[in-house]
């Protein structure tokens, strides 16, 4: 039986099982929400163990070196060391989406874990198409849970901002990372 450490507790998972339904079956702490691979809210990262190369399958390039994997995507063979994702890069969604004007949006997230970074820092949003860009941060909650940024568009500008403008909508799922 693969045994899964998480959070410092081991849990035995049936072989082939999925991993975010072991943990839950065990009443881990563990984060989700969709269980389809769309919101990616139980997004964990690998510390030990082969990673499984489907619980990558929807994931960026960047995510995937960094070993996450969604655990409502795998399957567990072997044991396995994870950890939650680090404050650097969390799941969050979209909560407001105001028009300033024609070519501004100024957007809030609500991010799923606290999200330590200040205002003026940068941050990379990544959307549900892949879409990113980096913006500065223009307001940030006490609880750390909601950051606010201001979006222009521009002729050429990037694909995120033309999403943001046109096609985004509250309550959808983005990847907030730290800018190194
Ligand atoms: S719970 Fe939504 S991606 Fe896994």
């Amino acid at each position: 039986m693969p045994e899964i450490q998480f959070q410092g507790s081991s849990y035995s998972l049936d072989e082939n099982e999925n991993l975010l339904d072991g943990l839950l079956r065990q009443h881990a702490r563990a984060p989700y929400s969709c269980r389809a691979g769309v919101c990616h809210s139980c997004m964990l990262r690998v510390t030990a163990g082969s990673v499984p190369a489907e619980a990558q399958s929807l994931l960026t390039p960047e995510q995937v070196k960094k070993g996450y994997i969604l655990a409502c995507q795998t399957r567990i063979t072997e044991d396995l060391s994870l950890t939650l994702p680090t404050r650097d890069e969390v799941p969050g969604i979209l909560t407001e989406l105001k028009t300033i004007s024609s070519t501004e949006v100024s957007i809030k997230v609500s991010t799923r874990l606290p999200f330590d970074v200040s205002i003026g820092e940068y941050i990379t949003l990544v959307s549900d198409e892949r879409l990113e860009a980096s913006y500065p941060v223009t307001g940030c909650s006490e609880d750390l849970q909601t950051l606010a940024c201001s979006i222009t568009r521009s002729a050429g500008g990037s694909p995120f901002s033309a999403w943001i403008h046109s096609r985004a909508r509250t309550g959808d799922h983005l990847i907030v990372i730290k800018k190194g």
